[in-house]
Parts: C-alpha cells; sequence; structure tokens
C-alpha cells in the first residue's frame, strides 16, 4: 500500500517505489510537513523539528501558554498568509469582512482508490499496469468558512507524487482566493541549489543552478502563458549533487498559465518551496457552495542525481500525461513551410516543395501560417479562419489530395487564440479581444488575444476550425500563440471577477483543445506558443510534441534542448532541419549536425527543398533512413546528458541507451577545432556493465565503456557531428 496510515497519531506517509512523504496533524490540528525524501522505515518524523522560543514569532491562540510553538518557524503542509507564519504562504483568503487572517485545523482524511483527476485540468493519469492512490486530507479556517482538501496522488511505480488542492465555500457569504499555491514543501535542513530555466523568444530554457541564499528566490509569469521566459519546472538539489549522484527533488507544474515557483531559505536555515498559479493576475471570488480547484504539482525524488530525476519525469510524462494516439503511434517526419517560404506561396509551389519532400522520404507537409483571410504579412487575418483559396489556387481539399496523392499527409497552422484588428472577426467582435474599456491595448505583432475565457469566442472559433478540418483530409495540426497576454479584462464578468479572467482563460484553452483532440482523435497535435512559449506539461496532455523553439540553429538549439531535457521527454520536443545560413544566427553548421541536432526531437525539416541540391537530397534521404532506425531507441530510450554545452568548450555529447540496455546511440557535436588539439573522450551510461557491445566492428565491454568510456573522433569541419551506434552482442 503506498498510503501508510497512523491514525491513533495522525501520521500519514506516502511511498512511492524509492521516495517518501510524510505528513502529520500535530495536537493541535495543525498539518506539518515531516518528510520527502529518500523511503525509509516508516516511523513519526517530527522529532526532528526544533521547538524554540522564537521572539517575534507569535503563537496560535489555541497553543496557550506554549512559546515554543510558533507557525512562522514550524514546516507545514498548507501554510496560511496571516497565521503568525510570515513567510511565503500557500493560501491567501479574503473573507467577506475584508480581511485576510486565516489558519487551517485538519479535519479529516479520505483514501480514494486510484489516481484523482481534476475537472477541466491536466493531470497525471494512471494506466493499468500502475499502482497508484489517492489521499485526500481536508482542512478548515478557524472562521469555520470553508474546507481546504489537499490531494496526493501516489504513482508507487513511477516515483512520483502529485499534488492539488479543492477549496470549498461552506458558508453563506463569497470569499476570495488571492493566492492558491498547488503544493508547498518545507525542508528542516539542508543547503540546497536551486535548478531554473530562463530564457526569451528564441532562447528558451537555459539551465541555471545557483545556491539559495537567506530571502526569496522566484521564477514565474504574468504573461498569461508559462512563457519563453520561466519554465514551471524547478530542482532543489544538494550542493554536491551531480547528474549520477546525490539528492535532488524536481516540481513541475502541469498548467499553461501565469505561474510563480519560489524557495525561500529563511532565516532558520529551513527551506521552503512553493509552487502553483502566480497570484499577480489572481483573485477568484468564490461563490457559497461552489469549489475551486487548483492545478497539479508533479513532485519526484531522486537520491542518484539529475539524471535519474530527468528518467522520473521523462517516463511519466510520455506514458502518464500524453494522451490520445500519438502517445505511442509513430509520428511522421515532417516538412514545415514556414523558414522555407513564409507567407510567400501559392498550392502550386507548396506541391512542389511536397514533391522533392516525398522523394526524400518525409511523411508529412504541413502549410504553416499565411493560408487564410488576408494574411500576407503578420500584420492581417487571425481571427478569419478561412481559406484563402484566391491565394492557393485551388481549395484545400483539392490541395490535400495532391499532397496525399503523393503518399503525403497533409498538416495545417491555426493561431485560434489571436486576432488581427484587420480582419473580419475583429470588425465584428471588436469586445472578443481582450481588451480594457477606455484604454487603448498593448499590441504585440500586430496583434490582439482573443478572450478564450468566453465560451461563445471559442465556441466560434472551434466552429470555423471544424469547417477548415472537415473541409479536406488533414492529420497534422499546430496551434500556435503568438504573443503575451495584457488587458486583461472580459466583458463578460463583474469588477470583482475580473481577477479570474486569466485563470479562465486556460480553462478555456484545455477546454478546446479537449475538444478539439476528442472530435479528431487521429489528428497530431503539436503545441507552440512562438516556439517554446508555452512549452510545459499542462500542454503535454492535449499535444504530445511542442515546438521547442523558433531558433533552428543548431548550435543554439543544443543548450535549449539541453535545458528542456531536465523535465521533458525527447517525445516532446519539437525539432527541425533548417537552412544554412541561419535565419536566426546566419551561422553555418553542416546538414549532418543539424540532423543529429534535430534528431534528438521530434524530427522535421524546415526549409525550401526546392532549393536543395542533388547531393543535399540523398543526405536528407539517408538521415530520414537513419532516423527511422533509431526511432524507438531515440523516442522511448533513456536520454543520458553526457556534457553540458553551456560549459564544454571542445565536444558536446549526448546518449540514448535502450530500457534493455540492447542498444545505444551517442550524439557528439564539436564545439570548436583544435589543430593539434588535446585528445577528447567520453563515458557512456546506460549499459549493462556485464555486457559486451559493438562499435564499428569493434567489441568493448560495457564497464568499460561506462568506467574508461571511449575517445571521441577527431572533427575536421567547424561543428561536425557524429552519431556512433553502439549494439550489444546476443549471450
Ligand atoms: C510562430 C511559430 C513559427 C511560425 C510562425 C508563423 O513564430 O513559432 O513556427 O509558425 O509563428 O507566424
Amino acid at each position: 500500500m503506498a498510503i501508510l496510515l497512523d491514525t491513533k497519531n495522525r501520521v500519514f506517509t506516502l511511498q512511492t517505489n524509492h521516495s517518501m512523504y510524510q505528513m502529520k496533524a500535530d495536537r493541535y490540528g495543525v498539518l506539518l510537513h515531516t518528510l520527502f525524501g529518500e523511503k525509509g522505515s516508516v516511523f513519526d518524523y517530527s522529532y526532528l523539528i526544533t521547538y524554540a522560543d522564537r521572539g517575534f514569532s507569535g503563537n496560535p491562540y489555541d497553543v496557550d501558554d506554549e512559546r515554543t510553538y510558533s507557525l512562522d518557524a514550524l514546516p507545514q503542509e498548507y501554510p496560511t498568509y496571516g497565521s503568525g507564519d510570515y513567510r511565503g504562504s500557500a493560501l491567501k483568503v479574503c473573507y467577506p469582512d475584508g480581511t485576510t487572517s486565516c489558519e487551517l485545523r485538519y479535519v479529516g482524511y479520505e483514501v480514494l482508490e486510484g489516481k484523482y483527476s481534476i475537472p477541466g485540468l491536466p493531470a497525471i493519469y494512471q494506466m493499468e499496469e500502475n499502482k497508484a492512490d489517492t489521499l485526500v486530507i481536508t482542512l478548515e479556517d478557524t472562521r469555520k468558512t470553508f474546507y481546504v482538501h489537499l490531494y496526493y496522488g501516489v504513482m508507487e511505480d513511477l516515483d512520483i507524487i502529485t499534488r492539488s488542492v479543492r477549496i470549498e465555500n461552506h458558508s453563506d457569504k463569497p470569499v476570495f482566493l488571492e493566492n492558491v499555491q498547488s503544493t508547498c514543501v518545507d525542508y528542516l535542513h539542508g543547503e540546497f541549489d536551486l535548478h531554473t530555466f530562463y530564457g526569451r523568444h528564441i532562447k528558451e530554457r537555459n539551465y541555471q543552478r545557483a545556491p539559495i541564499h537567506h530571502g526569496v528566490q522566484s521564477v514565474g509569469s504574468t504573461r498569461g502563458m508559462s512563457s519563453h521566459q520561466y519554465n514551471p519546472f524547478l530542482i532543489l538539489s544538494d550542493k554536491r549533487t551531480t547528474e549520477t549522484f546525490g539528492n535532488c527533488y524536481g516540481f513541475s507544474f502541469l498548467y499553461s498559465g501565469d505561474f510563480l515557483g519560489s524557495a525561500e531559505y529563511d532565516t532558520y536555515n529551513q527551506t521552503r518551496l512553493l509552487l502553483g498559479i502566480n497570484p499577480g493576475n489572481f483573485n477568484y471570488r468564490l461563490d457559497p457552495g461552489k469549489t475551486f480547484c487548483s492545478p497539479e504539482v508533479a513532485m519526484a525524488y531522486s537520491g542518484e542525481g539529475l539524471e535519474h530525476l530527468s528518467h522520473i519525469f521523462h517516463r511519466a510524462f510520455r506514458n502518464n500525461l500524453c494522451r490520445g494516439k500519438f502517445k505511442k503511434a509513430r509520428r511522421p517526419v515532417l516538412l514545415n513551410s514556414w523558414e522555407g517560404v513564409y507567407f510567400d506561396f501559392n498550392g502550386e509551389k507548396l506541391v512542389q516543395m511536397a514533391r522533392d519532400a516525398a522523394s526524400m522520404g518525409i511523411e508529412l507537409f504541413v502549410m504553416d501560417d499565411g493560408w487564410f483571410g488576408k494574411r500576407d504579412k503578420d500584420v492581417s487575418g487571425l481571427g478569419d479562419w478561412v481559406v484563402n483559396e484566391k491565394k492557393l489556387g485551388c481549395t484545400l481539399e483539392e490541395l490535400s489530395d495532391q499532397i496525399h496523392a503523393l503518399g503525403m499527409q497533409f498538416g495545417i497552422w491555426f493561431e485560434p487564440e489571436g486576432i488581427s484588428e484587420d480582419s473580419d472577426l475583429y470588425r465584428a467582435h471588436p469586445d472578443w479581444a481582450l481588451q480594457i474599456p477606455g484604454k487603448a491595448p498593448t499590441r504585440s505583432r500586430y496583434q490582439l488575444v482573443l478572450d478564450f475565457s468566453r465560451q461563445d469566442v471559442r465556441d466560434y472559433i472551434f466552429g470555423q476550425m471544424c469547417q477548415v478540418l472537415d473541409s479536406a483530409k488533414i492529420e497534422y495540426l499546430k496551434w500556435d500563440f503568438n504573443r503575451s497576454i495584457t488587458d486583461i479584462y472580459s466583458a463578460l464578468l463583474p469588477a470583482d471577477q475580473q481577477g479570474e479572467v486569466t485563470h479562465r482563460y486556460i480553462l478555456g484553452l484545455y477546454d478546446m483543445l479537449d475538444k478539439l483532440g476528442r472530435r479528431y482523435p487521429d489528428m497530431l497535435i503539436e503545441g507552440c506558443c512562438g516556439g517554446g512559449g508555452r512549452f510545459d506539461a499542462g500542454m503535454l496532455y492535449y499535444s504530445p510534441q511542442i515546438w521547442a523553439s523558433d531558433n533552428t540553429d543548431a548550435i543554439e538549439r543544443l543548450s535549449i534542448q539541453y535545458g528542456s531535457s531536465f523535465c521533458y521527454p525527447i517525445s516532446a520536443v519539437g525539432s527541425h532541419v533548417s537552412q544554412c545560413p541561419n535565419e536566426q544566427t546566419g551561422r553555418y553548421a553542416p546538414i549532418n549536425t543539424r540532423a543529429t541536432v534535430a534528431m534528438s526531437g521530434t524530427f522535421g525539416y524546415e526549409l525550401d527543398v526546392n532549393h536543395m541540391t542533388p547531393v543535399e537530397k540523398e543526405v536528407v534521404k539517408a538521415q530520414i533512413f537513419e532516423f527511422k532506425k533509431y526511432y524507438d531507441l531515440i523516442q522511448y530510450g533513456n536520454y543520458y546528458r553526457l556534457t553540458d554545452p553551456l560549459k564544454t568548450k571542445d565536444y558536446h555529447c549526448w546518449q540514448f541507451a535502450a530500457e534493455d540496455r540492447s542498444e545505444a546511440l551517442l550524439c557528439i557535436v564539436a564545439l570548436q577545432i583544435r589543430p593539434n588539439g588535446p585528445g577528447c573522450w567520453t563515458r557512456l551510461r546506460g549499459l549493462d556493465p556485464d555486457g559486451i557491445y559493438e562499435i564499428d566492428g569493434k567489441e568493448y565491454p560495457g564497464d568499460v565503456l561506462m568506467r574508461a568510456g571511449i575517445p571521441l573522433p577527431k572533427a575536421t569541419e567547424e561543428y561536425e557531428s557524429f552519431r556512433i551506434y553502439i549494439r550489444k552482442k546476443q549471450a
């Protein structure tokens, strides 16, 4: 059993195969957090807590004269604002009288069979082969106004514990939720490093590791999207933790909107980790009898370093978060029209591209932006989801038929949430865009954002999309979103509910993606947000792959894909070979290297294939053949970060190894040429130490490859890359 109850002492222990999490309702009914870490004996770990008289840290009224009892210093499971705990809190509620002091006390618990789900929100789910249970702990505020139900999903064999919170107003007046964090984990001891992923458009998810210091360190977004700037994934680790050694704790927020993740090192050297919706744009009116559900956080502990932590998340996201046909089905190698022709195409041009693509073995042709309304530039047309037959020179069905006649599948780009002021839709419904009456809105990429918190707006767009999707054979859809949200105001909500708009927007987005997935179960949906602005676990519930970045430069992609790999599986990472000099950087990288990098993702091409030389076309043919050969190894194998591209100077290396250790693929990119330079080598990982492996016809024991490593081939061309296949000999 994954949930162990000591009802007498009110100690609740959650166990996965390798981790343990514990909390205890103490004698005052305060729910204390007592442990998150390595699985060990089931014991009441509250003995570790220090009780001391802390000056200027008050004592709850019910503890009488016990001056050593201060919420300000105790590790808690769900700390509240205004309780005398002055650290960051998980919950802030404004009561009908305008006050915000809140204390919670334990009411009871319930154990549910299987993993809970959350209405309208993404959540890790259980497969038949998984063992999972749910613990619900109920707390009530001391003013007897609402219940807080803390949900814990214990995914035993996945080594994942999830958390979500449901708040239920049982009073007869509305309360306002000003802050509802999805998880809080308090660590009594330890000096941690905080690992975060920062970036910007065309440079997402740069890995950053820094020691935490006294005070609060946080990352987050108030852009209405998880954002290019900070990713909703955080790691805490011991200082000595490496890829293969040491304790670390990962926290992934399954949400695509505003978030806040913070680590606070308090003045008693305790650490509090909070993760949830960013309170910046959030104020939720909870009416009597109503409930509010927070999005989910997936948490994992690894005692064997960062690599193992990543493997836990990769496996869980691949198998228990992604859904639909393409969770397992092979995804097609695609050609996307964007960087090849941008807005400058007609049907004939696209078919010409598709013809060359088909001859090289590319399986899916994607028509990107520019096929609808008045859309020859990014200044107009968004919202008018009507095929521009004049531009195409044919109907969508005719175009799709021509592409299918080449033996290819056909895909199409949408930006359903966007609206151009120069569009028929805007002219008819200006109030459908997010903007504040009496204030000029902020434009971004010349466009505004549709109010997806509104059902009528969503229904209209959904109807328009279905008309297009039903008019031709379409096997793939790229769902893009190309600006941050500003001017948050929904015309349908009263003043005291405007603080709900950004959350309702994300619920609306999820609702629509869900409907789309259900109506077109055979269609592959790829998420996109100006590249990787919504590269998060929430989106993965609706689209199994996400375009990782508008930066297609292979060398830049090394660090983007490296950063992404800490949380997200390879099967999620949209990656293409594009033309050189690269559109974003002007850099030249060999086509083989561009493929090495793009293959470490959902492989595709994004260039005008009609301009390729016959030799290049032959090279591409061979690349696709090779990718298909390694498909399972790359998409389902374990991924190993052998070097850090931000630190290494000579070579960046990464590797795939099959779960059963029968084969591996080593990928190498030379970052600089050093004439008469030192020898370079790398150690492999994930092999069977007792097995014999073959590389280029030579045999090596697995333990030798992992302990002593192999020398790297010498690069003779700038950014040259190598893919080295390693196969275990049958015993
Ligand atoms: C975004 C996407 C690109 C492309 C353009 C089209 O920037 O990330 O891949 O689809 O929009 O406008």
